[in-house]
């Protein structure tokens, strides 16, 4: 069964080929546009959806070695992300599965990024627990089955991924920046600035990361714009630490708490090699942790694609009227 996947949620404009499980190609348009304005611009990410979606599928479809007509399925994001964005993506797999009389579903981008974590990884046994960390979202789950999660945390105010790109823009980086802070770090002192590690006390499995961003802010307003440039290594390193101990803390207070020992890491802060080296430092003899490859961190086609499969190759697809849900949640 071949299937094919798009994805347009946010800011990737990204389609992929999967047969029979397995990927045939991944194409991926991060839209660069948003740089200059240091962040996701809704209407734009639409638009550039609108222009790319057509070259990238075709791109997809040319890479795998496939005709279009060899397509049984079509896999979409329908949620969680921009309502515009959404709408690109989804409308596209809809008027392409009523052209060429084939089959389509609509995937929730969150369990998209969780089968992301499965694809080198077969030997994964449920239950587990699962930490999705991307841009929207910071969420500690247990995972029992496909389609059946128990949330046991989520973010007090920004994910993990806003509190990189919020923090990239205080420290005149890039965007996304989670990279542009990694990069940053490379060679800085990760002990250098003091910056909290959140304490809640309503959830213990809840995260927090707006004291840290203003812990940041105010310690950027003490200095001058040469000693930031100068420190910047340093800055970027104890600001990345800050994160990456937020969220190994709450990963083993679950393995702690809850008994299970097998955690998989999905969403684009999974990237952060920081966070895979320290994270694997603290619990490898304690548990087995599975991370996605890198290319299926951030966002792609082929978590749609394979999640796809699941459903598709079990005769469960989606109505025409099915609409796009910008808050969709992972939880039934
Ligand atoms: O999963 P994703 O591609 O999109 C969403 O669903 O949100 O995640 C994007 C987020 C951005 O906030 C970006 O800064 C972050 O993932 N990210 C990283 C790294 N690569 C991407 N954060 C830290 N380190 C990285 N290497
Ligand atoms: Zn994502």
């Amino acid at each position: 069964m071949i299937i094919l996947g798009i994805e347009s949620s946010c800011d990737e404009t990204a389609a992929s080929i999967v047969k029979n499980g397995e990927i045939l190609s991944n194409s991926v348009y991060s839209q660069g546009i948003h740089k200059s304005f240091g962040g996701v611009v809704p209407e734009v990410a639409s638009r550039e959806h609108e222009y790319r979606i057509v070259p990238i599928v075709q791109e997809a479809i040319n890479e795998a070695n496939i005709t279009i007509s060899d397509i049984d399925g079509i896999a979409v994001t329908f949620g969680p992300g921009l309502m515009g964005a959404l709408l690109v993506g989804l409308n596209f797999a809809k008027g392409m599965s009523l052209a060429l009389n084939i089959p389509y579903i609509g995937i929730n981008h969150l369990e998209g990024h969780l089968f992301a974590s499965m694809i080198d990884n077969t030997e994964i046994k449920f239950p587990f627990l699962n930490l999705l960390v991307s841009g929207g979202h910071t969420q500690l789950w247990i995972i029992n089955n496909y389609g059946d999660y128990n949330l046991l945390g989520t973010t007090a105010d920004d994910a993990a991924g806003e509190a990189f790109d919020k923090g990239a823009r205080m420290l005149g980086l890039n965007y996304p920046g989670g990279p542009e802070i990694q990069k940053s770090a490379k060679n800085g002192n990760p002990k250098k600035y003091k910056f909290p590690r959140p304490i809640i006390k309503k959830s213990k499995f809840n995260f927090s990361f707006s004291g840290l961003k203003t812990a940041l802010l105010y310690s950027l307003k003490k200095m001058s714009k040469d000693d930031i440039d100068e420190n910047l290594a340093d800055l970027s390193a104890s600001y990345q630490e800050a994160i990456v101990d937020s969220l190994i803390q709450k990963t083993q207070l679950a393995v702690k708490e809850t008994g299970i020992k097998t955690i998989s890491i999905s969403g684009g802060v999974a990237a952060n090699q920081r966070f895979r080296k320290k994270l694997s430092i603290n619990l490898e003899n304690k548990c087995n942790i599975f991370f996605p490859p890198f290319e299926y961190c951030t966002d792609n086609g082929a978590m749609i694609a394979l999640t796809g499969y699941k459903f598709l190759s079990n005769d469960i697809k989606s109505p025409y009227n099915l609409k796009p849900i910008p808050n969709l949640s992972l939880a039934k």
